[in-house]
Parts: structure tokens; C-alpha cells; sequence
């Protein structure tokens, strides 16, 4: 069979990048890029990649994701998550391609009740939301019904630095932890992500924003609770471990973090036959995954 699809994938080596190698469908060819050769800060290169590759659809996942630091850096994560994003999108209208790109649950202020919809009013708290909007807008600004802007949450992969692998590397110390009960939202595991960008990939129309994430509310405490079960039923020996919880207040960091980030499933992606995940059985399908990785680096 011929590829039908041909797909640049920036952020080959990141936690959704990686994932995205892993299930590349059959009738798709998958072009991808990563810094240091493919560097968002270097507008030539952008272009330059562009051009030659002339992908039907780009998937932007790449981007500057250290939250915190993008506080005191904000000038330069803008380039990167902003200006790249606003050069990818012209050069992709410019040969008449697709692009979807990856944003966060950080665009929405965190005061809510109800899971955020795709076009609820958005007003980020921290630097890292700032620069990601600024990403989405330039998104719809240059490519319209061919941009799709698609916002995820928690996202954990079996690459990378996460939650996840976080709590496992800090529970098998045998630590006690305080993990914060006041911020809400929904986990999602990369991998199931990943499907699903390709099904965007292939759809021959989608909506201008969709939102992707494993199905469930929980705090990270909560979420911290689960790995921690799941990483015993695992056989890890995280019994001298404890987790507690305790309030944001407790936990200060330079960016403030949205009390309230759930996101309402976009109705579109069951038209795109898919379905969401419960959080805590893809925890489960997931952790293995993870553990397996890092057997692999020691
Ligand atoms: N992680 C989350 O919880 C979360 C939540 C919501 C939305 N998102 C969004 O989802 C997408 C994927 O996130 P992720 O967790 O997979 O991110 P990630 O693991 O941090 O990967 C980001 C990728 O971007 C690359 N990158 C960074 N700076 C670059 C530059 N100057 N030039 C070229 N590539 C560069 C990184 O390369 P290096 O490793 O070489 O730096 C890495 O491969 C991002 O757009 C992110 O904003 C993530």
C-alpha cells in the first residue's frame, strides 16, 4: 500500500513525539525532526524543513515545556512556542497543508466547575499558557479550517521526565510525600494520544480546537495514590513509602498552576473512532511501559 499521508512530526524525542514513532498507521509516512538539527529558535531551519519536506499534515509537538522556568524566560519561550508556531503555520498554508498543534490545559484560568469546552474564554496564569495561546492563535490566524489546535493535560509518556516517573523514583526511597489535593484535572497517557493525532491526521475535515484527555478528574494527590498501587502491583518495593496530602500553599513554585484544569472530551474525536481511556486503566497499561524503559537505561 502507498502512503496516503505524509507527516512532519516535530519533537521526535519528547514524551509525545515518542509515542507518536510508536504508531505510525500503515498508510502514513512520518518525517521526523528534533532538535538540535531542527531548532524552533532558527526560523531558516523552520522554513528550510517545510519546504522540503511539503508534509499533507504537520504535527507540532514540540515545544518549551519547562513551566517554571519559562517565568523568568519568557522572552524565550515565546520564540519557541510562539514565533516557531506562527513560521510553521505560515509555511504550512503557504503549500496548502494541515497542522495540528499541541497546547495545554494552562490557556484556562483554573476558576471552573464544569470541564473547560473547546471555546470557553481563555486566560492562562502562568508564562508557559501565555506562549502556548499566543502558539494557538497564530495557529488560526494563518491556517483557519486546516489548523487544529488540540489541548491536552498531565500528559505522561513512557520517555521523559513526568509525574509519573517522579513519584516512582521519589516513592521508592522510601520518602514520605505530600502531593497537593487542590489542583484538579485529568491525566493522559501519551500513547493513546498519539492514535489520535494520527486519526486527526487522516480525517478529511475536524474541528478548529479539540480537547484530548484520559477520562477521569482527580487531584495529584489522587493521581499519586494510583501510581503508587499501580507501581506495587508491579512488584516495586514502595512499601516504606507514604504519600499525605496537602495544599498548593504548601507547595510554592514560580508558575502558578490552575486549580480547576479538566477538559470536556472533544465530541469530534468519536467521528475520528476514537474513544477516551479511563485515567487509571491507561496508568496501568502505561506503567509498565515506563519501568521497562528506564530497566533499559540502567
Ligand atoms: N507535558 C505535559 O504535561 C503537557 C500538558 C499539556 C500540553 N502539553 C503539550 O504537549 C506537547 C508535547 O509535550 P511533551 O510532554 O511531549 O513535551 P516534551 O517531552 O518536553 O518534548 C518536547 C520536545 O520539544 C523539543 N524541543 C524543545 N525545544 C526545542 C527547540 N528549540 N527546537 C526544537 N525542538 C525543541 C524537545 O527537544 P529536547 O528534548 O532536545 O529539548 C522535545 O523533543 C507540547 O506542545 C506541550 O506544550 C504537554
Amino acid at each position: 500500500m502507498s502512503p496516503t499521508q505524509r507527516i512532519l512530526l516535530t519533537g521526535r524525542n519528547g514524551q509525545l513525539g515518542t509515542e507518536c514513532g510508536l504508531v505510525i498507521p500503515a498508510d502514513c509516512e512520518v518525517i521526523a525532526v528534533d532538535f538540535p538539527e531542527f531548532d524552533l529558535a532558527d526560523a531558516d531551519v523552520l522554513a528550510r524543513t517545510v519546504r522540503e519536506v511539503q508534509p499533507d499534515m504537520l504535527l507540532h509537538a514540540a515545544a518549551w515545556t519547562a513551566v517554571d522556568k519559562a517565568e523568568e524566560w519568557e522572552a524565550e519561550a515565546h520564540v519557541i512556542n510562539a514565533t516557531a508556531t506562527d513560521i510553521l503555520a505560515s509555511c504550512m498554508a503557504e503549500i496548502g497543508g494541515r497542522m495540528a498543534y499541541l497546547s495545554t490545559d494552562y490557556v484556562f484560568s483554573g476558576e471552573g466547575s464544569v470541564p473547560w469546552r473547546e471555546h470557553d474564554p481563555v486566560a492562562p496564569l502562568n508564562a508557559y499558557g501565555r506562549t502556548k495561546l499566543a502558539g494557538e492563535q497564530a495557529v488560526a490566524a494563518h491556517l483557519g479550517d486546516r489548523g487544529h489546535v488540540v489541548r491536552t493535560s498531565w500528559l505522561y509518556g513512557r520517555c521523559g521526565a513526568n509525574f509519573v516517573r517522579t513519584m516512582l523514583h521519589l516513592m521508592s526511597s522510601g520518602r514520605a510525600l505530600k502531593v497537593v489535593e487542590d489542583q484538579v484535572g485529568s491525566p493522559t497517557w501519551a500513547g493513546g494520544l498519539a492514535k489520535a493525532l494520527f486519526a486527526l491526521a487522516r480525517a478529511s475535515e475536524a474541528p478548529p480546537i479539540l480537547h484530548f484527555t484520559d477520562e477521569g478528574i482527580v487531584s495529584w494527590f489522587d493521581f499519586a495514590i494510583a501510581i503508587r498501587a499501580c507501581g506495587l502491583a508491579n512488584g516495586l518495593a514502595l512499601e516504606e513509602s507514604s504519600v499525605t496530602a496537602c495544599p498548593g500553599s504548601e507547595y510554592p513554585t514560580p508558575a502558578a498552576r490552575p486549580s480547576w484544569s479538566p477538559l470536556y472530551f472533544s465530541d469530534a474525536w468519536h467521528d475520528l473512532g476514537i474513544a477516551p481511556s479511563n485515567w487509571e486503566q491507561a496508568l496501568q497499561t502505561a506503567l509498565p511501559l515506563l519501568l521497562k524503559e528506564d530497566a533499559k537505561a540502567t
